[in-house]
């Protein structure tokens, strides 16, 4: 397997991915479409004191986006809200031990979406929410 050039873990997340659903009556809800591939992204918090208690995610990506999101909800669950959404792109990839450059891009989609679920977390509480570190791109 080693020659199509993805890791061991990116592998095992998505052959055995965590956290896969949906969550009724979600606290916030994030969806992105992946402008490369037009594949979708969905997920799903449950917040309790700040913290990311529960965390779903639901996509119609490839086996890269569904091992990142695994990847993704892992990193978040437990985590403060503050602390979650500075995950980044990279940080995913970089836990899964790399990703094969025409992947990358999948990547985006899950920490993606994730900061869009806490965005709408703080939208609903009417918090200012403008403060993904992302926001410009790549
Ligand atoms: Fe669309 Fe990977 S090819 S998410």
């Amino acid at each position: 397997m080693a020659e199509v050039g993805y890791s061991k873990k990116v592998l095992e997340h998505f052959t055995n991915p965590r956290n896969v659903g949906t969550i009724e009556n979600p606290d916030g809800y994030g969806k992105v479409g992946n402008p490369v591939c037009g594949d979708l992204m969905e997920i799903f918090i449950k917040v309790k004191d700040d913290k990311i208690e529960d965390i779903k995610f639901r996509t119609f990506g490839c086996g890269s986006a569904i091992a990142t999101s695994s990847m993704v909800t892992e990193l978040a669950k437990g985590k403060a809200l503050d602390e979650a959404i500075k995950i980044t792109r990279s940080d995913v990839a970089d836990e899964l031990d790399g990703l094969p450059p025409k992947k990358m891009h999948c990547s985006n989609l899950a920490a993606d979406a994730l900061h869009e679920a806490i965005k709408d977390y703080r939208r609903k509480r009417g918090e200012k929410a403008d403060d993904d570190p992302q926001k410009s791109g790549d």
